[in-house]
């Protein structure tokens, strides 16, 4: 099964970048969480590198440690404390040595992360990245510094990200940023602020960059990509008090796919995330239009209560969750789903559980990422309702939910099975260094010999000849 989210308990990836004239200090740069995450840190790389900083994957050998962390659960931001807590000697050795803070952590904590750890020495959230020069220079003299301003406009447009720790085939291209739905259980509306859009046209220019560098295949990422919304500026909140040339000219999701798929024929496009209740049929019309956009979507459903997905204050209800899922397999009858789901929410109930795994039944998802409620503070939920589903009852209905999903995921992956499939060769196989790695349309992972005048970034037909929970194998054709 693939990893939308990095394992909370697991170290996060270190990058190192191309060299440039250097300044002499090295940085060690780690990434905790989501895509979007991992995009940024690509800004910041980029934003550095232009200061002369050179990488390092050596944490020893650092002048500047920038950990870019995650506050989705509780277990992501105790990861990136102990983490933290590992720089302790380092800093004694290292008296010049500068800590610092990036991303959600960041903005949630602020100034607490200064007076409560001795050792960060430098806080920023993830719309101030373009200040981390003026930044470093306060931390050079030896002051702590922090920016966690947030913003209704920062897209980071003009910035080209130095792809890090890549693959060279596949790279990530942020269009929106922010999110402006409140779900009474996230965080992510008060670490990432308002949400806005990118322009278009810097978009496709990054695309065409990429295809010109020898990338195959590109994820659009957002924390809601069905918002995606151009009017030539602002905050989408602020639309309504848009011209009526802008509202004329805006882009939407849907259009924007329709403009990066005709620009670069061949690109392979993926994105992520979508959202139930501001995804349209016309971008199942897009999917089904053009070839080079992948048939899989990742839709997060939360629950399959209405009783809970109303105390989560998500926009949707089951029905019209199951009728967009109906709409996606009549337009795109190949498509695939997967979900993220939360269990144990706030008064979850054995019967809410089971809707949830009706709901699952009902839908087959292809993959699914499911967590336990974290009551995340100062979150909706947090002030207004009780975390009061035991850990051993939310543990139980995790193993139950996760089983389920390991039977669909199993039975879908069958379904593949005796057809051959077009897969882009991202990597060679972790398991065999004889056979490669990709992913079909669907985003399922195929592992397959390696054959005379394959190489990375290839597409080749598959025929896929069995299947285990989460991978095909094939062979090609
Ligand atoms: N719009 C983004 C949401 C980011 S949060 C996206 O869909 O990717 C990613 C997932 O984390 C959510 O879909 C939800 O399933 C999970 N999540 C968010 N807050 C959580 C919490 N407090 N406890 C457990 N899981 C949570
Ligand atoms: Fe979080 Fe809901 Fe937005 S899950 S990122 S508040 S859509």
């Amino acid at each position: 099964m693939q990893e939308k989210y990095i394992d909370e308990t697991k170290q996060g990836e270190a990058f190192a970048i191309a060299e440039k004239p250097t300044n002499s200090k090295k940085l060690f740069l780690e990434s905790y969480g989501c895509q979007m995450n991992f995009s940024d840190s690509e800004i910041v790389a980029s934003i550095l590198n232009e200061q002369g900083y050179n990488t390092t994957q050596i944490v020893e050998e650092a002048d500047l440690i920038l950990l870019n962390t995650c506050s989705i659960r509780e277990k992501a931001e105790q990861t990136v404390r102990m983490r933290l807590s590992q720089f302790k000697n380092l800093k004694k050795d290292k008296p010049n040595l500068t800590v610092g803070v990036l991303g959600c952590m960041a903005e949630r904590l602020k100034t607490k992360f200064l007076e409560e750890e001795q050792l960060v020495d430098l806080v920023v959230g993830p719309d101030a990245y373009r200040d981390l020069p003026n930044l470093l220079k306060e931390t050079d003299d030896g002051r702590d510094a922090i920016n966690v301003i947030l913003s209704k406009e920062e897209t980071y447009a003009d910035i080209n990200p130095v792809r890090l720790g890549g693959n060279g085939v596949t790279a990530f291209v942020t269009i929106t940023r922010g999110c402006d739905n409140m779900c009474t259980f996230c965080v992510v509306p008060f670490t990432r602020g308002r949400e806005r859009s990118r322009d278009p046209h810097s978009i496709i220019e990054e695309c065409k960059d990429l295809w010109n560098n020898g990338y195959k295949e590109i994820t659009l990422l957002g924390q809601n990509v069905d918002s995606y919304l151009w009017y030539g500026g602002g905050p989408k909140k602020d639309f309504a008090k848009a011209s009526e040339m802008q509202k004329l000219t805006a882009v939407n999701f849907a259009q924007l796919l329709d403009m990066v798929a005709v620009a670069i024929p061949k690109m392979r496009i993926r994105f992520s995330t979508n959202n139930p209740h501001e995804m349209t049929e016309e971008v199942f019309r897009m999917i089904a239009k053009h070839d080079n956009i992948c048939k899989y979507v990742h839709l997060p459903v939360q629950s399959g209560s209405d009783r809970i997905l109303q105390l989560m204050n998500r926009q949707h209800n089951r029905q019209e969750y199951l009728d967009l899922i109906k709409k996606g397999k009549e337009i795109v009858p190949e498509i695939s789903f997967s979900q993220d789901m939360i269990i144990g929410f706030c008064t979850e109930t054995e019967e809410d559980h089971q809707q949830t795994m009706s709901l699952m039944r009902e839908v087959e998802y292809d993959y699914g990422y499911m967590f336990s409620y974290s009551e995340r503070p100062g979150t909706p939920a947090h002030k207004k309702m009780e975390d009061d589903i035991s850990a051993e009852v939310k543990q139980r209905r995790l193993a139950e939910v996760i089983a389920l999903q390991g039977e669909l995921s199993r039975k879908r992956m069958q379904g593949y099975v005796g057809r051959t499939h077009e897969v882009l060769i991202e990597g060679t196989s972790r398991k065999n260094e004889n056979q490669w790695k990709g992913r079909n349309s669907q985003n399922a992972v195929c592992v397959f010999d390696k054959l005379e005048g394959q190489k990375l970034g290839d597409i080749v037909s598959v025929f896929v000849h069995g299947n285990t929970q989460g991978t095909l194998l094939g062979e090609t054709v």
